[in-house]
């Protein structure tokens, strides 16, 4: 088989790196990729969301599967793009269809999705500034802090939590005329939840499912979970909370309800679904869905599935997943991002990366990196992502830690806490 995968980031890398061990695979082609993926993989300069491109190229190339990893193009129709298109129609493209995306794509949609199918998740008000006035007096009958959610994607930085109500007020205003652009003329006011975070990682063909490792990230940029939001600042895998008798109440009133209400809606889906997840006294909330991976919880799932990843992605593209195999290996997984110091605000770039040669014990996926002659330098805020297995959490986390020593470039960054939060849960 021939696989195109769309993206450039340490997700990318690593789901790269798995198709690559495919027997299936004759040729695997990343647009736009990073300087990691062009090891295992020939990168091709074509835009995630250039789709005129990526038909042409798929075309010339014979490319039977395109693999999506970001959520722009999915949003943006990408299925449907191959799908009505009689050219391109035979390639399976592996993501759901513009509406499936759209439980990423608009948080007003996901929650109404949830209202629809009964999955438990936050009580809400869904906000323009024609009831604006609605929204004020949701926020006056719910406790501080306050969240609020731009309804479209923000690239991250759509939800604001806030202590103040006066202050919640100022900013939904905000929102609704314009702070987040287009994507908060309309405004989702939550009730905030308190608990711990998981994501759970779910592959369907639009009928059966597979439960991918579940993985804990930590979004902020500062230990002990302090300062501004990022990306991903590293990833365990699995979580020691998210145990058997949870998984069974998020398969059973989250997993199924979902499979299910997309099949009754008649939404096309064959890709990965993201539940982000929040354990409020051992039951399981929704905080979100996406319509594709986590980034960096993919550097942590994907080594721990030891199944063949491109079988699995062609039973969901010909809607046999059922008769495939998931093996997961039972080891701990532990991913730590070196980052760009300053990030996620202003950083430099074009830093030469030294000891990527150096490594011992572990997998060094590539994030923000590009070649630049006999240089691997620094391209983006998340640089690379330093991934190990262990028998113990402690034991993947130690090596991951050793080789973040290793590694280095001016103003390199990360966080020394990875993980830390979780020992006081047992494992199974
Ligand atoms: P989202 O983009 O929806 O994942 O939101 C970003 C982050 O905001 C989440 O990972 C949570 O940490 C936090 N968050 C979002 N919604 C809520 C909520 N209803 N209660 C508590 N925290 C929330
Ligand atoms: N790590 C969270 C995300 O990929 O959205």
């Amino acid at each position: 088989m021939n696989v195109l995968l769309l993206g450039s980031g340490g997700r990318e890398h690593a789901l790269a790196w798995k198709i690559r061990q495919s027997r299936e695979l004759t040729h695997l082609y990343i647009a736009p990729g990073n300087a990691g993926t062009a090891t295992v993989g020939q990168n091709v300069p074509i835009s995630v969301t250039d789709f005129a491109a990526i038909k042409k190229f798929s075309l010339e190339n014979d490319i039977d599967m395109v693999v999506v990893g970001p959520e722009d193009p999915l949003v943006q129709g990408i299925y449907d793009y191959f799908a009505k298109d009689e050219d391109i129609c035979h390639i399976s493209v592996i993501g759901p269809s513009r509406k499936g995306a759209q439980l990423e794509g608009s948080k007003d949609f996901a929650k109404e999705f949830m209202a629809r199918h009964g999955i438990p998740t936050a009580r809400h008000r869904s906000v323009t500034l024609e009831n604006i006035e609605d929204g004020n007096r949701f926020l006056e009958s719910l406790s501080s802090p306050y969240v609020l959610k731009a309804d479209g994607l923000a690239a991250g930085k759509g939800v604001l939590i806030i202590d103040d109500l006066n202050e919640a007020k100022r900013l939904l205003w905000e929102m609704l005329t314009g702070k987040f652009g287009d994507a908060s003329h309309k405004v989702v006011i939550e009730e905030f939840l308190t608990g711990i975070e998981c994501s759970v990682f779910v592959l369907t063909d639009g009928k059966s499912y597979k439960i991918l490792p579940v993985a804990k990230d930590y979004k902020r940029i500062g230990e002990g979970d302090t300062g501004p939001n990022t990306g991903g600042m590293g990833a365990v895998s699995p979580v020691a909370f998210a145990d058997e008798v949870f998984m069974q109440k998020v398969e059973q009133r989250m997993i199924i309800p979902t499979i299910r209400g997309l099949q009754n809606e008649k939404i096309d889906y064959k890709g990965f679904i993201f539940l982000g997840l929040i354990n409020v006294k051992g039951e399981p909330y929704v905080i979100e869905y996406n319509c594709r991976m986590g980034d960096p919880e993919t550097e942590v799932v994907i080594p721990r599935i030891k199944s063949d990843l491109l079988m699995l992605l062609q039973g969901v593209a010909t809607e046999t997943l059922d008769r495939c195999s998931l093996d997961i290996d039972p080891r701990r997984a532990a991913t730590v991002i070196l980052a760009s110091g300053g990030y996620p605000d202003s950083y430099e770039k074009g830093k030469v990366i030294t000891g990527l040669n150096d490594v011992e014990g572990s997998i060094v996926f590539h994030a923000g990196t590009k070649r630049e002659g006999e240089n691997i330098v620094t391209a983006g805020g998340r640089v690379l992502a330093i991934t190990s297995l262990g028998d113990t959490m402690q034991q993947a986390l130690a090596a991951s830690y050793a080789n973040a020593a290793v590694i280095d470039f001016e103003k390199k960054y990360y966080r020394k806490d990875i993980g830390l939060d979780l020992s006081r849960y047992e494992y199974d």
